[in-house]
């Protein structure tokens, strides 16, 4: 199996920290956060992927060259060790036109084969797109994994309608009022290659954006059968500020270097900071 991750969103959510970087760079503890995406990949047995970038994002292929001095890095021997066994290609999206356009480029890339899509602003702890492929590999349908929100996120997210075991209806960002229920794509798919020609006949929205979710709905209008996959581990949204903070806190809070020391500056600060 392929994965394409997608890149180059701009990230506007995350301004000013995303004005000069990538805001799939922006550290997450000890690591880059597209780092902790290739390792998902990776670790669900993923060595060929695509990575779609855009204008501002020349920093992501830069992180994924081999690092050329001669330095002793626990998590930087390991990220080489992955990039050993992995191709990234890379590919660039001209003009920000939605993530449906963006994935029209990966069209030649998965070949006719079914294939993940990773974004890039997206963390999961476990590995949310192994699930995804085991339910995908079960059924042989497309899989668009899942996680519960609060009724005030809905309008952050597509959300999608659950209907005997299968995705009937998907909305993107919809208000809570018009919204088919609260639970959320969380940005782990597995989709089969005819999406791409329904992306073709997505019109575009209000910003003139393409929409992957556009283009699910009418797949799933079609008749093909688009599988939910609840996913019951941990996501960050880093592309949000509080979503990025608590990522970076549990995730350092978990980090075997950082953790104990972390832990105890955080316990001081809860004190001392008003
Ligand atoms: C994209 C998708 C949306 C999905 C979200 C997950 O939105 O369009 O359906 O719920 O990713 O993070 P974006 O965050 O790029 O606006």
């Amino acid at each position: 199996m392929k994965a394409v991750i997608p890149a180059a969103g701009l990230g506007t959510r995350m301004l000013p920290l995303t004005k000069a970087q990538p805001k799939e760079m922006l550290p997450v503890a000890r690591k880059p956060t597209i780092q902790y995406i290739i390792e998902e990949a990776y670790e669900a047995g993923i060595r060929e992927i695509l990575i779609i970038t855009g204008k501002h994002k020349r920093a992501i292929e830069d992180h994924f060259d081999r690092y050329e001095h001669d330095v002793r890095n626990g998590e930087l021997e390991k990220l080489d060790r992955i990039l050993e066994e992995m191709t990234i290609y890379y590919v660039r999206q001209k003009r920000p036109k939605g993530l449906g356009d963006a994935i029209l480029h990966a069209r030649a890339f998965a070949d006719g084969e079914p294939f993940t899509l990773l974004l890039g602003d997206t963390i999961t702890q476990p590995a949310c797109i192994k699930e995804a492929i085991e339910l995908h590999e079960k059924t042989g349908k497309s899989v668009v994994s899942l996680e519960k929100v609060p009724s005030e996120k809905v309008s952050l997210y597509g959300i999608v309608r659950i209907e005997n075991g299968r995705i009937t209806e998907l909305v993107e960002k919809p208000s809570p009022e018009k919204a088919p229920s609260q639970w959320a794509i969380l940005g782990r798919y597995v989709l089969t290659p005819d999406l791409f020609d329904y992306i073709k006949e997505v019109e575009p929205d209000r910003k003139g954006e393409i929409q992957l979710t556009d283009a699910l709905q009418l797949m799933v209008e079609d008749g093909k059968e688009v599988l939910p996959h609840f996913f019951s581990g941990r996501r960050y949204d880093i592309g949000n500020f509080l979503d990025w903070l608590r990522a970076n806190v549990e995730l350092a809070l978990e980090d075997p270097m950082l953790g104990e020391d972390f832990r105890r500056i955080i316990e001081e600060a809860l004190k001392d900071v008003r």
